[in-house]
């Protein structure tokens, strides 16, 4: 009895001490989200159980090792045992009860991680090999994309996620929930971002050579600062829309085509666009092309009908642009020189 009363103390203890190290070490991002409250409270929850059960096992395995050890010139024999049902019994019933609880806490919190807004703003987001695209709410008619996410704090806004190749998907740490972005089907998640401040948005799936790459800035500002950046960016979108190249650019920007093409020489994935239209370009079959609107069109079209030396591994693929916006992009490609 006095060995359990021992053990039964130092399992309290050891639990204890192991939550309290464990919560310490702050393994979590700032929490910059209202389901991050409800993540971090689940994840509390579950560290108790298994600082507890940490401690339950180990304390008593330790303490049998210092206490009951054989003692010097002892040779006989431990006393044998057939087994005990009843502790049979109790240890099956209790671990199925503590999983019934927590299945029961992991619904709950599921659902209120879940919970929709009916009034969120709707942000249609695509991922792209290697970039991300945010489509908002159009103003006056125009609708704007960007390869950054910009929303306001305290709202929900819904992400309507899709893929335009592979499966990627969605993570900022500080609002903790994910979701995969599929083609040819609509995911959505909602967040309600409750703390101002610049993030980062990863890709969580391995999706190609430059998964890695996949980080685009996510701002989350006042509702006031929000307004106005997208009236900037409605402003901005309108003047562009106006020529043939500044509608290029728009479509180049929100696709993240910068991702792989350099707009001002640099080396990248893909050719710099820099001086490219006109120039002559070696081929990989060893031919030489003249860069002109055909090429370019073609390039756009079916990228892998010409692949310029040096290019073969990093193969491009294939966007729905209509022949407009081809049109569009070759003008401002024509412009970067
Ligand atoms: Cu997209 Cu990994």
């Amino acid at each position: 009895m006095r060995h359990f009363v021992i053990a039964g103390i130092l399992v309290i203890v050891v639990s204890v001490l192991t939550f309290a190290g464990v919560y310490a070490a702050d393994v979590m991002p700032m929490a910059a989200s209202t389901q991050a409250g409800y993540i971090d409270w689940m994840w509390n929850v579950e560290l108790i159980a298994m600082s507890f059960l940490f401690a339950l096992i180990a304390v008593p395995m330790f303490y049998s090792f210092v206490v009951f050890r054989r003692k010097k010139g002892d040779t006989t024999d431990a006393e044998h045992i057939e087994g005990n049902t009843t502790l049979e019994i109790v240890w099956s019933i209790i671990p199925l009860f503590l999983v019934v609880i927590f299945a029961y806490l992991g619904a709950v919190n599921l659902a209120d991680t879940l919970r929709a807004d009916p009034n969120a703003m709707v942000i249609k987001v695509t991922g792209i090999q290697w970039s991300w695209k945010f489509e908002y709410p159009p103003v006056d008619g125009i609708s704007v994309a960007s390869d950054e996410l910009h929303i306001p704090v305290g709202k929900q806004v819904l992400l309507q996620m899709t893929s335009t190749d592979v499966i990627h998907s969605f993570w900022v740490p500080e609002f903790r929930v994910k979701q995969d972005l599929v083609p040819g089907r609509i995911t959505e998640l909602h967040i309600t971002p409750t703390r101002e401040g610049d993030y980062i948005v990863r890709c969580a799936e391995l999706c190609g050579t430059s998964h890695y790459n996949m980080l685009k800035p996510v701002f989350v500002s006042s509702q006031e600062d929000y307004d106005a950046w997208l009236a900037g960016e409605v402003e901005i979108a309108r003047e562009l829309q106006a020529t043939p190249e500044g509608s290029g650019q728009l479509l180049v920007e929100a696709n993240g085509c910068a991702a792989c093409h350099s707009i001002n020489g640099a080396a990248g994935i893909g050719p710099t666009w820099f001086g490219l239209f006109g120039s002559q370009e070696e081929l990989s079959d060893g031919s030489t092309v003249t860069v002109d609107d055909a090429y370019l069109t073609e390039s756009i079209h079916e990228p892998q009908a010409k692949i310029v030396a040096g290019f073969e591994t990093q193969l491009m693929p294939t966007y729905g642009f209509t022949d407009q916006e081809i049109s569009d992009i070759v003008a401002y490609i024509k412009t970067l020189r």
